[in-house]
């Protein structure tokens, strides 16, 4: 065999965590390769999970929107009909426009890229099994894991992408389903519930806690958004768990029950999604050759470097600590670089946002009422609703609010909740107030232009430490 060539650094996994590394070491001037198996770059989040979501769910809510809010805003349509072969192969020109613009920025950054599946032969030296056949390897001074994560698969169910599906599966239907089940009310089963409910299916989400949305949203929001979603037609079943499933016959049967015990009802269904949460992925990586271990929960554990214990392997985005989010694995990405090569490196977790793409939409950053009160901090809460909003008035579009939760003495921010009409984009101003630590009074003497939606940021801001003007 050819001796292994040697780059400064060598990262395993093209997905957000792992490009972003990529273009950044080439930017910085490393010699850099990146390994993927998938045949195509960007990961989870650009081939099957932020960007085909997004796509069905803007289109969904489109199509939504025609049947059932034009008459009333003055536009009569006529027949409208769901093309569902269309709106996936408009899903897929942004999934492969967005990949190829990335084999493109890998060329422009000097990245090299191995399309192929990389494991651990010692701990300088990874083996890449070729997709196209045939094997070599490449030595790093230093490696970067970031291998991602997978679905939590549901036991007693078998995942075929048809009748028992995942996200991906969800993102690929060939037909909308008469009943769908969602086992687990996070995010993955509010967005896709979403998207499969507006395009015709009767949707039921079985969710294991008495609240929606998964981790972190506070509670207060999350009664606000079951509410909208229930009137768009979802259906809920809260402190349920299923007990078991039956996907043998033509549709699948599930048993669920109360949580804490008690009534045990059948659930029918053509398709079921299992959306209780995703795991790290590092199967097949050859950690064991090198001596490195998972946590109990399957994360590669790393010091505030980003560096395992063999210092020159670092780990990041959804394989190790934190949120499983895109924005996230890519702060890590640009951190984990600069400390390769300046020794620094900034993240703040306390600043990263959370949007769930619903419509409404729902974003958070920073800690909620329920965490407050777990530590014993005192606060303050300033609300204000989008139905006292102008420019939401104008666009008809009303149900939400924004919540400020402030320190009740120095009135510096501590979290920010919003369902809302553009939530996801307003939060940025939210991220960035928090970033900064502002106060609640630097938001509301900040001008915010007339008629939008963001005044509702500001007035909110004004209810925390005074009052709204308009509420
Ligand atoms: P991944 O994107 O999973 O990338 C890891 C890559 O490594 C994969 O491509 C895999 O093929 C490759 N790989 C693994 N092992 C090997 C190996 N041994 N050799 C070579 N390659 C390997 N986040 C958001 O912030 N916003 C959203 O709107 C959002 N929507 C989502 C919707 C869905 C349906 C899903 C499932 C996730 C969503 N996420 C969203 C989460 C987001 O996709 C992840 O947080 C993000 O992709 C994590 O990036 P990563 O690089 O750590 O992992
Ligand atoms: P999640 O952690 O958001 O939600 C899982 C839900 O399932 C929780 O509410 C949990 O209580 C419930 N649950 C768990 N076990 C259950 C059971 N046995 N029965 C019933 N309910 C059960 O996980 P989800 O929705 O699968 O998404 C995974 C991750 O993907 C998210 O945490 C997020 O990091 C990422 N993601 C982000 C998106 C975004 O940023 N817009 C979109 C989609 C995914």
């Amino acid at each position: 065999a050819t001796p292994a060539e040697e780059k400064d650094l060598v990262i395993i996994g093209g997905g957000v965590a792992g490009y972003v590394a990529a273009i950044k070491a080439g930017q910085e001037g490393l010699k850099v390769a990146c390994i993927e198996k998938r045949g195509s770059l960007g990961g989870t989040c650009l081939n099957v999970g932020c960007i085909p979501s997004k796509s069905l769910l803007n289109n969904s809510h489109l199509y939504h929107q025609i049947l059932h809010d034009t008459k009333n805003r003055g536009i009569e349509v006529g027949e409208v009909k769901l093309n569902l072969e269309q709106m996936m192969k408009a899903k897929e020109t942004s999934v492969s426009g967005l990949t190829k613009g990335i084999e493109y920025l890998f060329k422009k950054n000097n990245v090299e890229y191995f399309k192929g599946t990389g494991a651990f032969a010692d701990e300088h030296t990874v083996a890449v099994n070729l997709t196209e056949g045939g094997e070599t390897s490449v030595r790093g001074k230093n490696i970067i894991i970031a291998t991602g994560s997978e679905s939590t698969p549901f036991p007693g169910l078998t995942i075929d992408e048809k009748k028992v599906i995942t996200s991906t599966g969800a993102i690929a239907l060939k037909e909308v389903p008469k009943k769908m089940v969602v086992i687990g009310g996070g995010i993955i089963g509010l967005e896709m519930g979403s998207v499969w409910s507006r395009l015709g299916s009767e949707v039921t989400v079985v969710e294991f806690l008495g609240q929606i949305g998964g981790p972190g949203m506070d509670a207060e929001i999350s009664k606000n958004i079951q509410k909208t979603l229930g009137k768009q037609g979802m259906k809920f079943k809260l402190n349920t768990k299923v007990v078991s499933g039956d996907d043998s016959g033509e549709t699948v049967k599930l048993e669920v029950e109360a949580a804490k015990g008690g009534k045990a009802e059948t659930l029918d269904a053509d398709v079921v999604l299992v959306a209780i949460g995703r795991r790290p992925y590092t199967q097949g990586l050859g950690l064991e050759n090198i001596g490195l271990e998972t946590d109990n929960r399957g994360r590669l554990v790393i010091d505030s470097e980003y560096r395992t214990k063999i210092p020159h392997i670092r780990v990041i985005g959804d394989c190790t600590f934190g949120p499983m989010l895109a924005h996230k694995a890519e702060e890590e990405a640009v951190a984990a670089i600069e400390y390769i090569t300046k020794n620094y490196g900034h993240v703040n977790y306390n600043a990263i946002p959370s949007v769930m793409y619903t419509h409404p939409e729902v974003a958070w950053v920073g800690q909620n009422e329920a965490e407050l009160k777990e530590q014993g901090v005192k606060y303050k809460v300033g609300t204000f609703p989008f139905s006292a909003n102008s420019r939401a008035k104008t666009n008809l579009d009303t149900d939400g609010l924004v919540k400020f939760l402030a320190d009740a003495e120095t009135d510096r921010i501590l979290g920010i909740h919003i369902v809302g009409p553009n939530a996801g984009e307003m939060i940025a101003e939210g991220t960035l107030a928090l970033e900064y630590g502002a106060s609640t009074e630097d938001v509301g003497r900040t001008s915010h232009a007339h008629p939008t939606l963001a005044e509702a940021f500001k007035e909110a801001a004004m209810a925390t430490y005074g009052k709204a003007i308009h509420y």
